[in-house]
């Protein structure tokens, strides 16, 4: 459904230009407003001037270059830039404390902090960063007693990396965390405008207030993560009982009520969302005294890792029991496909593992090497997969590419020591492999 321009926009600022500030900024440029990116790191500034992407993601440098030719989008390092304009996003990252479950908002508090300077009354904060509950309720109160006048939303994103753009000019919900008493409507008619065309479409919208919609983005990921890891739980009992967790998987998702999506069985999320949102979400919890209510998360988040360590020891089984000196293939880098962010990747962990216990493990990745090489620079990699896999005696497929799903198994056997795959996402054509000769071996299925 093509979204439509809105008339002549309103003026937008977006504060943290990262992977969800930069595609805000430039997707609310899309929707017709005149929107200033502001960041503090002046290398990401100066490339998405350029309309240059610092991140891969599909679609996004086209959308940038599109938006910036227009003139309604520019991007700055200068918070003085922000003034002036009716909505201030706050699109900073919220990582996990060092050593510690909870969320770090120290960005969320100097973005907010710095925008004090410019705020005017009459004007708009809304959050979009993933905030432990209560944060929005104090940064509102901090607002009003600094800039009277001035408000202060929660409006979470729910983008997925891979669709970002997409996810943001469509997404399947608007969500709205508003203040109470008469900002609210003020508010609400803000981000209205903002988001007309989207709302014009017919987007569903929970407007409510600061603690839900806090609550609504934690709630969402956890749940995910819930659903990967119950079907990978799955898994671990049908690689006691021989059953097949794919098939399980089709099976019980045909039940509406179920549903198949995010029922694939493998080596488990991660990335710079699920991980540690969960985690923030026990912390808060805890803070709150109600722990006892996200204690499941922990054997959600243990579930997660076990998973990893399943696949070194697989990997060490096909190697007849030991992984010194073994050749290791590693295909993927990137905590998905279509992404090269490697926060917290499983498929990462797992090189690493099979290196630290004596194997040999050359990585390759379509858009993640560059990241991989910086965090693990003991690791080799490789350009291609063919490159990767010469002389291999395993072939782990640990992230989907589809360049990995669509590998033709007889010709990738001729570049291999031992034809033995191991396939971490439950992502290739079983039969196609094993007829090309291959021992194939997945998370939760039998041998093959
Ligand atoms: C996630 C959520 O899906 C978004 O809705 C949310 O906005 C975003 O976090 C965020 O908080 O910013 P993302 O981290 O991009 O998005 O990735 P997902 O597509 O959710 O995948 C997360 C991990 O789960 C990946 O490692 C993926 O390989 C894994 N996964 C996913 C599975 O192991 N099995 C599945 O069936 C699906």
């Amino acid at each position: 459904m093509p979204i439509e321009e809105s008339g002549d926009g309103m003026r937008i600022s977006v504060v943290g230009c990262g992977y969800l500030g930069a595609v805000h900024a430039a997707s609310m440029a899309e929707l017709g407003h005149q929107v200033v990116g502001i960041d503090v790191d002046e290398r990401k500034i100066g490339a998405l001037n350029a309309a240059r992407a610092p991140f891969y993601e599909p679609g996004f440098e086209d959308l940038l270059a599109r938006t910036l030719a227009t003139g309604r989008l520019r991007f700055s390092t200068d918070i003085a830039d922000a003034a002036g304009a009716a909505v201030h996003f706050v699109c900073v990252g919220t990582p996990q404390k060092r050593g510690e479950y909870a969320a770090d908002l120290r960005f969320v508090e100097a973005a907010t902090e710095s925008l004090l300077g410019v705020l005017a009354p009459g004007e708009l904060v809304a959050g979009k960063s993933t905030v432990p509950v209560g944060t929005a309720g104090r940064l509102a109160e901090l607002v009003a007693d600094k800039v009277p006048g001035a408000l202060l939303a929660w409006n979470p994103e729910f983008l997925r990396e891979g669709f970002a753009v997409t996810d943001t000019l469509h997404p399947d919900r608007l969500v709205y965390g508003l203040p109470a008493g008469s900002d609210r409507e003020v508010a609400e008619r803000l981000l209205d405008e903002v988001y007309a065309p989207i709302v014009a479409a017919g987007t569903p919208k929970v407007v409510t207030d600061h603690a839900t919609a806090e609550m609504v983005k934690t709630a969402a990921n956890s749940f995910l993560a819930t659903k990967i890891s119950f079907i990978n739980a799955m898994a671990e009992l049908c690689e006691a009982t021989g059953a097949d967790v794919k098939q399980l998987a089709d099976a019980i998702g045909y039940d509406d009520r179920i549903g198949r999506k995010f029922l694939n069985a493998g080596l488990g999320f991660g990335g710079g969302c699920l991980p540690k949102d969960i985690r923030a979400f026990m912390a808060r919890a805890g803070e709150l005294g109600a722990d006892q209510a996200l204690t499941f998360l922990r054997e959600v988040d243990n579930i997660n890792m076990r998973r990893r360590i399943r696949m070194v020891e697989l990997a060490r089984e096909v190697c007849d029991g030991s992984l010194l000196g073994k050749h290791i293939a590693v295909l993927g880098a990137a905590f998905k496909p279509d992404s090269d962010d490697i926060r917290d990747s499983p498929a990462l962990n797992v090189a690493a593992q099979l290196q630290l216990q004596g194997a040999d493990v050359r990585v390759t990745d379509p858009a993640a090497i560059d990241n991989a090489r910086r965090l693990w620079p003991q690791l080799d990699y490789a350009d291609t997969a063919e490159q990767a896999a010469a002389s291999a005696d395993a072939v782990l497929v640990l992230t989907e590419w589809r360049a990995y799903r669509e590998l033709d198994p007889v010709a990738f056997g001729k570049v291999v020591a031992s034809k033995r795959v191991l396939d971490g996402r439950n992502a290739l054509d079983r039969e196609a492999w094993t007829a090309a000769g291959w021992t194939y071996r997945a998370l939760g299925r039998r041998a093959g």
